[in-house]
């Protein structure tokens, strides 16, 4: 652990609709801070290694770097999910006959079904994510609450669709009520071929 040293991704999604460049240019400064900070906590985590052992004295502080990693690691990771899944002129439906389409279809009664599910749990109080995940032992998609960044994330599932809901997601844009409008300029914006690729890896 602690080798590796992250680089920020570059996004270019100007002209969205419904979130502002100056809302992304905001939301891409404090995505880098969390490649930042995951890369210094791996430096000092690889610190406390270097002599070979934890000692008792090293505890504490080991044990809350180990900890913010989990909240570092995942807000870096989400974040290029979500500006991932984003295109100028997205939106609409995934592609009739598409495999994420189609594992929706058979998850859900109804594609709108899912997408009611998906804005539904983007619409619950609190801080974090909705997340479309496919399992990939069964292929079936569900959707799920994050809270923060790492609490909720399921082991061994595929994020296919990342929705941030922390209100610096849209607070230069809408009024903090107004998080459901958010969520639908968030869904004019999805490039479902990026979901397609997910669900093809
Ligand atoms: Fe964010």
């Amino acid at each position: 652990m602690g080798t590796n040293t992250y680089k920020a991704k570059h996004f270019d999604l100007s002209g969205l609709t419904g979130i502002s460049d100056k809302t992304l240019e905001m939301h891409f400064k404090l995505y880098e801070g969390y490649v930042t900070n995951t890369n210094l906590l791996g430096e000092r985590i690889t610190e406390i290694l270097s002599d070979g052992q934890v000692d008792q004295e090293e505890m504490p502080a080991y044990s809350e770097l180990t900890r913010r990693l989990g909240f570092e690691y995942n807000g870096m990771v989400l974040h290029e999910y979500y500006f991932g899944n984003m295109k100028r002129q997205g939106g609409g439906d995934p592609p009739a006959g598409s495999r994420f389409r189609t594992a929706v279809e058979s998850s859900y009664p109804s594609l709108e079904l899912w997408r009611t599910d998906f804005a539904s749990v983007g619409k619950m109080r609190g801080v974090g994510w909705a997340i479309a995940y496919l399992n990939p032992a069964t292929n079936a998609v569900s959707n799920h609450w994050i809270e923060l960044h790492e609490t909720g994330n399921i082991a061994g599932f595929i994020p296919l669709l990342v929705m941030d809901v922390w209100e610096h997601a849209f607070l230069l844009d809408f009024k903090p009520s107004d998080r459901p409008k958010y969520i639908e300029a968030f869904m004019s914006n999805i490039d479902w071929d990026s979901v397609e690729r997910r669900m093809q890896r």
